[in-house]
């Protein structure tokens, strides 16, 4: 897994959604209840922008249908959303992700 910078944060304590280009993935950055979660922006069900949504319960809620996806595994009620590791590191949020490669060795390695 790579790390990339992804945006300042100054207070993970304020609630935020912010949408970020990274490795030409669009990703949305949430900080919910004192926590900072990464997700895939588009909604698995039609494609909708994540973004745009609100945080409720633990789940990111898409405004085009209602969809729900948890913030830390993805789940949803039909659907998985991509999610991403995060870290802060001297006030930048950084986004790990993994590489096809990584991914088919954690599946083999299990
Ligand atoms: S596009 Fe997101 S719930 Fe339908």
């Amino acid at each position: 897994m790579k790390w990339y910078w992804a945006a300042d944060v100054e207070d993970v304590e304020k609630p935020f959604m912010k949408k970020v280009k990274v490795t030409g993935k669009s990703i949305c950055i949430v900080g919910y209840e004192g926590k900072l979660f990464a997700v895939s922006a588009t909604c698995p069900h039609q494609g909708f922008d994540l973004s745009s949504g609100w945080c409720e319960n633990g789940k990111i809620i898409c405004p085009l249908h209602g969809y729900s996806f948890d913030l830390q595994t993805g789940k949803g009620s039909e659907d998985y959303l991509k999610t991403y590791a995060v870290k802060i590191q001297d006030n930048s949020l950084y986004i790990g992700i993994s590489s096809v490669w990584d991914d088919i060795k954690k599946v083999f390695n299990k």
